[in-house]
C-alpha cells in the first residue's frame, strides 16, 4: 500500500487565484469546513495577469452604462455562443462584487469626486473597467488573501492534484502530491470547486506561467464531466515579442484603454482598414472625450484598437505576415504620443500604467513614455472549460463545481477583457456558495481506497525507467505543435497535422522516464503534467476540426465566414467509456425573449 497524508474538509476548493479564494471565502462563510489547495504559493495567480480592470456596470463615468448593456456587450463579443443565463447573472452581479472587494479594502483609482474610475477596454461600450492602473488584478488578489485568511481556510500550497475521487457518482475527493517533498496526498471532501485557471502552457508563445497546464479541465474530463467551447482560445493582442526570453508576457489591453495606438513599419495606423460590421455602430461614441481618430476618410470616435481581442490580434497577423511589422516580429504599439495631449507631461502614463513602465524599463531597456513598444499576440485565455449550470456552477457530475477560467458558458466564441475578473468574482462566490449547500445536504463519504492505489501507482512508473524519454522534450514538441498547428490562423489540414501529433506524442508519453526521486524533482512534476496538456490539446484540435466557420476567436482560413449552422451548437467534450474523446453537437436553446430584447434594443 502506498503511504499518504490526509486531510478532512466539508468543501474542498483547488486553484487558489481570484475564483478559487472567492468560492473558498463563500463556501466559508456559511460555516463549513474548507481546504484550498494552491499548486503554487499562495498568491501567485494568472488573476494578476488581469492588469487593466475589472468590467463592472458601475457607470460612475457615463452614466449611460447599465447591466443591460453590459449584458449586450458580452453576448456580442462572444459572438452569440455565449450561456445568455451566466451572461445575465454576471453582468448584474458583477457592481455587487467590486462594491463588496471594495469594502474589504481593495484600492481602485478614483474619479475627481470620489468614485471607482473605470476605463475603457476593447468591447465594452462604456468606460466600464475598474482599476487599480495596470496592476487591478493584483489587488483583487491582495484583497481576497487579506480577507481570506481572516475565514479560517486551510490552506494546502505547493500541491498538485491528479486525480479526484469518486464514489457512487459523486465526488468525494482528490488525490495528489506535495510538490516539495512528493508525498501523497488524500483529501476526503462532500463537494469539490474546481478554480485551477487556464491551458496557455499548451503554447509556446502564452502569458500563463508554468502552473497553467489545463489541469481541472482534464480533472472534470477524466472524472466524466463535459468540456464545452474548447475550440475559443484567446489570444491576447498584445504580448511582448523582445528579447526573446520575454516573448509573450503580457501588455495589459490598458495601454490602448489609456490610449495607445498600433501602427505598422510604415507608421499607419492598420486598426482602420478593417473594422467588423457588428461593430461598426461603436466606432460613433467617445466624442465627449473630444478625441479624433482620423485616417484618410475614416472617421471614428471610438479607437479601432479597442475592437475585441480576435480581432485586433488577427489584424496584428495580417501586418506581420504582409511585411508591414516590427523589427522583431510584431507591431508598434504607441502610448508616448498621448505626452502632446497631457502637456508635454509622462506622469500620466507613469501614473496609469506603472507595470507597464517598469516592465519595458527592465526587460526590455525601453522607455514606453518615449518609444513605442513591439508587441505581438500571446495566448492568454481559454473560453472552453467545464460545462456547469449557470446558477450553481455544478458540473454533470454531482458535487463538483467549476469556476473562473476552468469553468465555461459566459463568454461564447470571445471573452471581452475585464470580464474575467468579473467573471471569477460573479461565479467564484456562486459556486462556493452552492458547494457548500451541497456539502451540507449530502452526508458522510467513503474514499476508493483502490483508487488511490492505482493513481499512486500509475504515478510512480515513469521512475522505472529512469533512461527513457525525456518529459521535456515532449512537453516542448507539444507547445510548438499547438502554436503552428492549432494557433491564430487555422486550417482543418493543420489541426488533423496536430491531433494526429498528439496521438504520437500521447504514446511517447507513456513511457518517459524520470531519474531521481520524489523530492524536489522538476522532471517528475513536467512527466505528470504531460496528461493534462495532451488532454486539453485534444479537445482543442479536435473541436477546433469540428468548427467547419471562423467565429470569434477560432479563425479558419478554410472556413473564413460566418455559418449560421454553426450558430445553432456548442460543442461538447467528453470521455468515452472506451477512454477515447468524444465530440457532440449541443443545439443551442432559443435566446429568452427578455435576452432577445435586451439585443435588439442595444444594437
Ligand atoms: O490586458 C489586460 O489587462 C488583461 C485583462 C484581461 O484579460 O481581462
Amino acid at each position: 500500500m502506498s503511504e499518504y497524508r490526509s486531510f478532512e474538509h466539508d468543501v474542498l476548493v483547488i486553484g487558489a487565484g481570484g475564483a478559487g479564494l472567492r468560492a473558498a471565502i463563500a463556501a466559508a462563510s456559511t460555516g463549513v469546513s474548507v481546504g484550498l489547495v494552491c499548486k503554487s504559493l499562495l498568491g501567485k495567480a494568472h488573476t494578476v495577469m488581469a492588469e487593466g480592470g475589472i468590467a463592472a456596470a458601475l457607470a460612475n463615468v457615463d452614466d449611460r452604462d447599465g447591466w443591460r448593456v453590459h449584458f449586450a456587450d458580452t453576448m456580442r463579443g462572444g459572438q452569440y455562443l455565449n450561456n445568455a443565463d451566466m451572461a445575465e447573472i454576471h453582468a448584474q452581479d458583477a457592481p455587487d462584487r467590486v462594491r463588496e472587494l471594495e469594502a474589504w479594502g481593495a484600492v481602485f483609482d478614483r474619479t475627481s469626486d470620489g468614485r471607482i474610475l473605470q476605463r475603457n477596454f476593447g468591447g465594452h461600450k462604456y468606460p466600464r473597467l475598474a482599476h487599480v492602473g495596470d496592476r487591478t488584478g493584483l489587488e483583487m488578489i491582495r484583497t481576497l488573501q487579506d480577507h481570506g485568511v481572516h475565514q479560517g481556510i486551510d490552506v494546502h500550497m505547493e500541491c498538485t492534484v491528479i486525480t479526484l475521487l469518486k464514489h457512487g457518482g459523486r465526488v468525494v475527493g482528490a488525490f495528489g502530491y506535495d510538490r516539495e517533498r512528493g508525498r501523497f496526498t488524500v483529501f476526503k471532501c462532500k463537494a469539490v470547486v474546481l478554480a485551477t485557471g487556464g491551458i496557455g502552457r499548451a503554447f509556446k508563445v502564452t502569458s500563463n506561467s508554468w502552473e497553467y497546464t489545463g489541469d481541472g479541465h482534464t480533472l472534470a474530463y477524466d472524472a466524466g464531466a463535459e468540456l464545452i467551447d474548447m475550440e475559443f482560445v484567446q489570444f491576447h493582442p498584445t504580448g511582448m515579442v523582445w528579447p526573446p526570453s520575454v516573448a509573450g508576457i503580457l501588455v495589459t489591453e490598458g495601454v490602448r484603454g489609456e490610449g495607445g495606438i498600433l501602427k505598422n513599419s510604415e507608421g499607419r495606423r492598420f486598426m482602420f482598414d478593417d473594422i467588423p460590421d457588428l461593430y461598426v455602430d461603436q466606432t460613433a461614441d467617445n466624442e465627449d472625450e473630444g478625441w479624433r481618430y482620423t485616417q484618410g476618410d475614416k472617421e471614428a470616435r471610438r479607437p479601432p484598437e479597442l475592437l475585441t481581442r480576435d480581432h485586433v490580434a488577427r489584424c496584428i497577423v495580417r501586418e506581420i505576415k504582409a511585411g508591414r511589422g516590427s523589427p522583431h516580429g510584431g507591431v508598434f504599439l504607441d502610448i508616448g504620443w498621448i505626452r502632446e495631449r497631457m502637456g508635454g507631461h509622462e506622469a500620466h502614463i507613469k501614473r496609469k500604467l506603472p507595470s507597464m513602465d517598469h516592465q519595458f524599463k527592465e526587460l526590455a531597456g525601453l522607455d514606453i513614455t518615449q518609444e513605442p513598444m513591439e508587441v505581438g499576440p500571446t495566448t492568454h485565455y481559454v473560453m472552453g472549460g467545464i460545462r456547469v449550470d449557470a446558477q450553481s456552477q455544478m458540473s454533470t457530475v454531482p458535487g463538483l463545481f467549476a469556476a473562473g477560467e476552468c469553468g465555461a458558458g459566459l463568454h461564447g466564441a470571445n471573452r471581452l477583457g475585464g470580464n474575467s475578473l468579473s467573471d471569477l468574482l460573479v461565479f467564484g462566490k456562486r459556486a462556493g456558495d452552492h458547494a457548500a449547500t451541497f456539502a451540507r445536504e449530502n452526508g458522510d463519504v467513503a474514499i476508493d481506497e483502490a483508487q488511490v492505489e492505482s493513481t499512486a501507482s500509475a504515478a510512480l512508473t515513469c521512475f522505472e525507467r529512469s533512461s527513457g524519454e525525456s518529459p521535456y522534450g515532449i512537453q516542448g514538441e507539444l507547445q510548438e505543435t499547438m502554436q503552428s498547428l492549432v494557433g491564430i490562423v487555422r486550417t482543418a489540414e493543420d489541426m488533423t497535422r496536430a491531433r494526429d501529433a498528439i496521438a504520437g506524442l500521447r504514446a511517447r508519453a507513456a513511457e518517459v522516464g524520470v531519474p531521481g526521486n520524489r523530492e524536489y524533482n522538476p522532471g517528475w512534476h513536467t512527466a505528470l503534467d504531460l496528461h493534462s496538456l495532451l488532454t486539453v490539446s485534444e479537445a482543442v484540435a479536435r473541436a477546433g476540426l469540428e468548427r467547419e466557420e471562423s467565429r470569434g476567436a477560432h479563425y479558419r482560413e478554410d472556413f473564413p465566414e460566418k455559418s449560421e449552422e454553426c450558430a445553432k451548437f456548442n460543442l461538447v467534450v467528453s470521455k468515452g467509456d472506451d477512454g477515447e474523446m468524444n465530440i457532440r453537437r449541443l443545439e443551442r436553446p432559443p435566446l429568452k425573449p427578455e435576452h432577445q430584447a435586451i439585443i435588439e434594443e442595444m444594437k
